[in-house]
């Protein structure tokens, strides 16, 4: 069977260290430790799956322990995982730092993950898909080859440029659909491409904009839809003809933020497929899929079940008819 969302990118091991404050240079903290699958791509196609719509994932491990904790991983969850073995690589793996208030540090060695190939990318999985999602945290030709086969497949394309790195490649975004930064990236974004008017734009300057003046910024990029992700204060939507806010979810424990930006993206890939492209349903989905993440500890393993959405969307008091 098909699946309608294909993500293509990153698996990484992530190796977590629970502690009260992050250390300052040259502090050694005690702190407790989890290890658990990660990863930015892993993360979205599992927070997507979990929703109930079928899901693949490409990606590349390294022919160690962690690769075997990738494959049960995905088989679990019901994931069409296509991990491409690269024999002298070691898997991915994070070192990530949460503090008690939830918030996180992270360092991500990318290992397998930047040798995934453009061969690795089967196309005729990518054609049968309703929605393509990718992220910057493998090889970039990859990553961009999957955007160019959706493109050609007339698939719909969600690039979250995440983790922003200095060789991303402006072309890349001549391929997407639907780009999903948070302040931070869009504020890189807005450097890179605008550097003469907006050479100094920080993520701070977001909240000097209006509204209109966040849209207009976002037109320029000649992107059909842009998502821009506020953290707890929701997202900034900009479309060819609207633009409008989303808020979070209110009334949730915060445990650990990790991986909320990956369960936005993946909640908001399955809202498209299931809201038959109806970009705000989509996007309300998607904050409340975020929104639950963030209570409890881990990434991937803090995606949501359908059961446990559904719910949350009935205490919200939203309604998606
Ligand atoms: O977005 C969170 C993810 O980023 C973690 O799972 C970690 O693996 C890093 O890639």
């Amino acid at each position: 069977m098909a699946s309608s969302i294909v993500v293509t990118g990153s698996y990484v091991q992530d190796l977590t260290f629970m502690l009260p404050e992050f250390p300052t240079a040259g502090q050694t903290l005690i702190g407790e430790f989890k290890t658990g699958p990660g990863g930015k791509g892993s993360n979205q196609a599992v927070a997507a799956a979990r929703t109930g719509v079928r899901t693949a994932f490409i990606g590349a491990t390294g022919n160690d322990a962690f690769a075997q904790v990738a494959k049960d991983f995905h088989k679990g969850e019901g994931i069409d995982s296509r991990l491409a073995p690269q024999a002298d690589q070691a898997t991915g793996t994070a070192a990530i730092l949460v503090n008690d208030r939830g918030e996180n540090e992270i360092v991500v060695a990318l290992g397998a993950n930047n040798f995934l190939s453009p061969e690795d990318v089967p196309e005729s999985l990518v054609a049968e898909a309703q929605i393509l999602v990718s992220q910057l945290e493998c090889n970039l030709e990859a990553a961009e080859h999957a955007l160019k086969l959706a493109r050609k497949h007339e698939v719909r394309t969600l690039l979250n440029p995440a983790p922003m790195r200095d060789d991303f490649p402006p072309s890349m975004l001549n391929s997407v659909d639907i780009l999903v930064p948070n302040e931070t990236e869009f504020a890189h974004l807005i450097r890179a491409r605008f550097p003469e008017k907006h050479g100094s734009f920080e993520e701070a300057s977001i909240q000097s904009l209006t509204s209109e003046q966040l849209h207009h910024l976002c037109r320029d990029f000649g992107v059909p839809t842009f998502i821009i992700t506020l953290g707890g204060n929701g997202c900034f939507v900009s479309t060819e003809d609207r633009y409008f806010e989303i808020p979070s979810i209110t009334g949730i424990e915060v445990v650990d933020t990790t991986g909320a930006g990956d369960a936005f993206v993946g909640g908001l890939s399955s809202g498209l497929v299931q809201f038959d492209g109806d970009i705000e349903k989509a996007v309300r989905y998607a904050s409340v899929v975020a929104g639950l993440s963030v209570t409890k500890f881990g990434t991937a393993p803090a995606m949501p079940s359908q059961a446990e959405i559904e719910k949350e969307i009935q205490t919200q008091g939203l309604s998606f008819k």
